[in-house]
C-alpha cells in the first residue's frame, strides 16, 4: 500500500470549512481504493496562533512541513491580524524557501456551469504564474517620514534565472499537455528595466521552442481580452503580481472564486509542494457555512495529479463536474442554497474509480 502523507494548513476564515470538505474527498478515496492511504496532519498555524504566540508558525515550522509529500493550504487572513503579517510570515516564506516557483492556475469551464460571460465557447486554460521573486520581494521602505518629501518604496527584482525558470517550465508544461501557443503577460512599455528584461529572457526561452506559438500582450490589454476572447488562449505566463491579479479575473470568467484551484509547485521535488484555492479567507461569509468548497477540492485533486494520480484527479474532477451538472446541491455563489458540508458530501457521495 502506498502512504502519502500530506499537511493541511487550514487557515482563517472559510479556510477550515472548505479544508475540512477537501480531506474528506481524501479519506474517501483511500476507502475506495485499499492500495494508496492519506494520512493526513493539521497543524492550527494561523492568526489565531499568532494571537498567542506572536508569530504564524514556530520556528522549526518549515523544518516540520519538510517531511511531507505535499502540503494542502486553506487561506489565512483575519481582521485581527494586518494582512502582511500573516502573509509574510506563513504563506509566502513557505513559498519561496521550498522554491515553489511555479503557480499552476487552471481556468477551465466546467461541465455544467452556466458561462458567466453568456458565449457558446469553451474556456480552458491555464495560468503560470512565477511565484518565488517579481513584485513580491519584502524589500523598500519608508523614508522620510513626517516630512514634506515622505515616500515609500517598494522594490521588484527579476532574475534571469527565476524568469528562464518559469518560462521553461511554462514550454516544458505546454509540450507535456499538447498546448500550442503561449501567451506572454507583460508590461514592458512602461516598466522599462524589469518587464523588458522579463520578455527578453522568455523570448530567448520562446526562440528554443518554435513549435508552440509565441504572442505578447500589454497586461491591461490582455485583462480585456480575458473577457472578449477566453477561448484563444493556451497558456498565460505571467510575473507574480499580475498573475496574482490575471488568476482572480480568470476565475470570474469560469464562475468565480468558489471554484478556483491552485498549485504552488517545486518542479524539482527537492521540497513539497502546496495546494490552496486561489481564494482567500472571506471574513464577509466566514462562519456562515455557504463556502464553496469545490476550489478547495479540485486544488486538492492538483495534488493528487503533482504525486502522480492522474487517475484520482480526474476522478474527483468527474465528481465535481457530476454535482455542477445537476444543479441541485450548490453553494449561493453559483446560484444554489446548499452549505459547504452539504456541496462536500454530494461531491464525495459521486466518487468512483473507473
Ligand atoms: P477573498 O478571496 O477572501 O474574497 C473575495 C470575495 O470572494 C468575497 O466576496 C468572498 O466572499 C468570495 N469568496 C471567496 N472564496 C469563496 C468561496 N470559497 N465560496 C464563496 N465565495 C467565496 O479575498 P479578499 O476579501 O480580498 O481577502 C480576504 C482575506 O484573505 C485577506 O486577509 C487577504 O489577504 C486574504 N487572502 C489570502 C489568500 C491565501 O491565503 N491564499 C488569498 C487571497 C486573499
Ligand atoms: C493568492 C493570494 C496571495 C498572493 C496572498 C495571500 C499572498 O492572493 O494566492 O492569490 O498574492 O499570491
Ligand atoms: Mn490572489
Amino acid at each position: 500500500m502506498k502512504l502519502y502523507k500530506i499537511a493541511v494548513l487550514p487557515g482563517d476564515g472559510i479556510g477550515p470549512e472548505v479544508t475540512k470538505e477537501a480531506v474528506k474527498v481524501l479519506n474517501k478515496l483511500s476507502e475506495i481504493d485499499s492500495r494508496f492511504y492519506f494520512e493526513t496532519k493539521e497543524f492550527n498555524w494561523n492568526s489565531e496562533y499568532y494571537l498567542q504566540h506572536r508569530r504564524m508558525m514556530p520556528e522549526n515550522g518549515l523544518e516540520q512541513l519538510k517531511k511531507f509529500d505535499a502540503i494542502l493550504f486553506g487561506a489565512i487572513g483575519d481582521p485581527r491580524v494586518p494582512d502582511p503579517v500573516s502573509i509574510w510570515e506563513l504563506i509566502l516564506p513557505i513559498r519561496k524557501q521550498f522554491q515553489q516557483y511555479v503557480n499552476l492556475r487552471p481556468i477551465k469551464l466546467l461541465r455544467g456551469l452556466e458561462n458567466p460571460l453568456k458565449q457558446e465557447v469553451p474556456v480552458d486554460f491555464v495560468i503560470i504564474r512565477e511565484n518565488s521573486e517579481g513584485e513580491y520581494i519584502n524589500s523598500g521602505g519608508l523614508m522620510f517620514e513626517g516630512e514634506k518629501r515622505e515616500m515609500a518604496v517598494h522594490n521588484t527584482v527579476m532574475t534571469r534565472q527565476g524568469i528562464r525558470n518559469i518560462a521553461e517550465f511554462a514550454y516544458e508544461y505546454a509540450r507535456e499537455n499538447g498546448l500550442s501557443k503561449l501567451t506572454n503577460a507583460t508590461k514592458s512599455n512602461v516598466m522599462s528595466y524589469t518587464m523588458t528584461f522579463w520578455d527578453q529572457v522568455v523570448e530567448e526561452v520562446a526562440a528554443q521552442n518554435k513549435n508552440i506559438a509565441y504572442e505578447k500582450y500589454y497586461i491591461d490589454a490582455l485583462a480585456a481580452y480575458f473577457v472578449q476572447r477566453p477561448e484563444s488562449f493556451h497558456i498565460v505566463l505571467a510575473s507574480n503580481l499580475f498573475g496574482d491579479i490575471l488568476s482572480d479575473l480568470g476565475s470570474a470568467i469560469v464562475g468565480g472564486l468558489g471554484i478556483a484551484p491552485s498549485g504552488n509547485i517545486n518542479p524539482k521535488g527537492t521540497f513539497p509542494s502546496m495546494f490552496e484555492p486561489v481564494h482567500g479567507s472571506a471574513p464577509n461569509i466566514a462562519g456562515k457555512g455557504i463556502a464553496n468548497p469545490m476550489a478547495q477540492i479540485w486544488s486538492a485533486a492538483l495534488m493528487l495529479d503533482h504525486l502522480g494520480r492522474k487517475d484520482l484527479h480526474d476522478a474527483i474532477l468527474r465528481s465535481i463536474e457530476e454535482v455542477l451538472m445537476e444543479k441541485k446541491v450548490l453553494t449561493p455563489d453559483i446560484g444554489g442554497n446548499a452549505s459547504t458540508v452539504e456541496v462536500g458530501n454530494a461531491i464525495i457521495s459521486k466518487l468512483k474509480m473507473e
